[in-house]
């Protein structure tokens, strides 16, 4: 399965991506991709030095923003793009784009939505005083990180915390999250079903034919 990964920074998430998905070989998930609005975000370096194509769309070359996305969704159909994946995009689909990618267009977010959507979940969530901060992948609709929740994970906020501190904890579950709820949507295990998302169980380890110790032995 192809994917397109896009980012605005330094690209973290996308590392974990190219190492966990890309570069394994027993997981049928290429980075085919990796589209940025940003000229020098390190995440393009991240993705040249896997050897996989990344392209800086200037939004500024375009006379609105539906032209940029038009211009996006010809590079992914160009590349044959089945998922989006948002891994630090900062910008912001228009409706004909999010209405055609829907179901196939995911972004993660830190902070536990729906409290503190936006560009600062982290700020948002050290200064409201919360206890409990985390990360939330979801699928990607009309309104700014209101779609069906796919994955959630909790993180303690501490009294000292700075937004680094809380960034850099979150971040810990974004790494692991992130790459485990692209593969069970290339598994076909994602179902939206209203506001929900349904996860339909994997292959047990057990499936994988195991000979039992006994019959191994010769
Ligand atoms: C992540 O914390 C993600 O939740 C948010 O932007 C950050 C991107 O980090 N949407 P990185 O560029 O993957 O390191």
């Amino acid at each position: 399965m192809k994917i397109a990964v896009f980012v605005s920074g330094s690209g973290t998430n996308l590392q974990v991506l190219i190492d966990k998905l890309h570069l394994d070989k027993n997981v049928d998930i290429e980075i085919a991709v990796v589209i940025s609005d940003r000229k020098k975000a390190y995440a393009l370096e991240r993705a040249k030095k896997a050897g996989i194509p990344g392209i800086y769309i200037n939004v500024k070359r375009f006379p609105n923003r539906e032209a940029f996305d038009a211009e996006i969704d010809r590079v992914l159909e160009e590349y044959g793009v089945e998922l989006v994946v948002l891994a630090g995009y900062m910008k912001v689909f228009q409706t004909p784009f999010v209405r055609k990618y829907y179901g196939r267009l995911i972004n993660i977010h830190p902070a536990l939505l729906p409290s503190f959507p936006g560009t600062d979940g982290v700020g948002d969530t050290l200064k409201y005083g919360v206890k409990v901060g985390g990360v939330t992948i979801h699928f990607v609709d009309e309104g700014v990180d209101t779609g069906p929740i796919i994955a959630q994970a909790a993180v303690p906020v501490f009294y000292d915390d700075d937004k680094e501190s809380l960034h850099t904890r979150i971040q810990k579950h974004e790494h692991t999250l992130y790459p485990e709820v692209v593969k069970m949507y290339q598994e076909g295990r994602l179902e939206i079903v209203g506001r929900k998302v349904r996860i339909k169980a994997g292959k047990p380890e057990s499936r994988k034919a195991r000979k039992p110790e006994s019959q191994t032995k010769t």
